[in-house]
């Protein structure tokens, strides 16, 4: 019979990476059985793990395996043995060395909480209602993260500086992904800046608007950053698609992980013009639990499904995937970091084996 037959390009990179990758592929895996597809996958390195094999965070070979492939999975990078490296030697620069290499423009990062884990949440039952879904949009090739830095002796006295760079053409981009996620959403983007200060921000905002104009089906507000990180915690429910700059979202994605419960829970997509896209969990590689088994699998099974859905269109696939996970978390399945009450603790691979056997 015809199978389809997709290539993965792996990053495993480092810390609690592997152990999390592997549960994920165990997923996939049952997933292609049942769904009728192949995965074929590619080990590459990035991160420490490169450093520590090339010298380098981002080998040519990896971008290379990344470009030649449908789509990437990503473990997490970084530790504190390359913590005193120079900036463009530290495993972070691989991070983003590989999202601008692949011009992965939009950082898609979901914090909804699940049903069984609210009490995971730290606000008030009253506060979170029912529900929490937010879809944070966030840019990510470009901005202070890729603008013009340096160091100088000033007066003789040593300064740096960091430059918010935007042009038109990419606000232009990340505002349509936000209005086309929102369309498939609740109908509302919250765009997020800092118009009352920043000259980047007023050419962001009027941009904004300008794209909003095609999406009449779509409600638009502003925030600026600082009200929108008050009010992610006073009212979260009030937003469904959140748009902002790299930096901007970085921010207040780690904020919103955290109403949402646990940073062990989120995945997100990275995605540029085509198919191709880096799927990775929101969270880091735990250095300090790496290799005892107890690291929560569940964000790196969720970016799985979004990787099967976003760059190989395989929804039914992602559907179940998302469906199993709420289902162990129903049958009260806790890795240590969501565990509370009387939920039943398990380790990284029961916990894997756990959503393969519910899938
Ligand atoms: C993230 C991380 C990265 C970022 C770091 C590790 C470079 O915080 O993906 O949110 O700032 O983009
Ligand atoms: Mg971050």
């Amino acid at each position: 019979m015809y199978m389809k037959n997709y290539r993965i390009t792996l990053l495993r990179g480092d810390g609690i990476g592997p152990e999390i990758v592997a549960e994920a592929l165990k997923v996939l895996d049952a997933a292609g059985e049942k769904f009728q597809f192949r995965l074929e996958y590619t080990d590459a390195l990035m991160g420490g793990c490169a450093i520590d094999a090339t010298g380098q965070p981002l080998p040519d070979e990896t971008v290379e395996a990344c470009r030649a492939a449908d789509a990437v999975l990503l473990g997490a990078v970084g530790g504190y043995k390359w913590d005193t490296l120079p900036g463009h030697l530290r495993p972070e620069a691989g991070l983003l060395g590989i999202r601008s290499a692949l011009g992965l423009f939009a950082n898609l990062r979901p914090a909804k909480i699940y049903g069984p884990l609210k009490g995971a949440c730290p606000l008030r039952p009253d506060i979170i209602g029912d529900s929490m879904d937010i879809m944070v949009v966030r840019e990510l090739t470009g901005g202070i993260y890729f603008g013009k830095r340096g160091r100088e002796t000033v007066n003789g006295m040593e300064a740096a500086y960091d430059t918010e760079y935007y042009t038109t053409a990419e606000v232009e981009r990340i505002a349509h992904v936000a209005f086309n996620s929102a369309r498939k959403r609740g109908k509302k983007v919250t765009n997020v800046d800092k118009a009352n200060v920043l000259e980047s921000s007023r050419l962001w905002r009027e941009t904004v608007l300008r794209v909003a104009e095609g999406y009449p089906d779509v409600e638009l507000n502003h925030l600026y950053i600082d009200n929108a990180a008050m009010q992610l915690v006073r009212n979260p429910k009030q937003f469904d698609v959140i748009l902002a700059s790299n930096i901007f979202g970085d921010i207040l994605s780690d904020e919103a992980s955290q109403v949402a419960g646990s940073i062990g829970m989120l995945a997100s997509a990275s995605m540029g013009g085509g198919k191709l896209g880096l799927y990775e969990p929101i969270h880091g590689s735990a250095p300090d639990i790496a290799g005892q088994g107890i690291a929560n699998p569940l964000a790196t099974i969720l970016s799985a499904a979004m990787l099967l859905r976003y760059s190989l269109d395989e929804e039914a696939a992602a559907d179940a995937i998302e469906t199993a996970v709420e289902k162990v978390l129903d049958q009260g399945l806790r890795t240590p970091d969501i565990l509370a009450g009387d939920g039943i603790r398990v380790g990284t691979v029961e916990m894997g084996d756990a959503v393969v056997k519910a899938l």
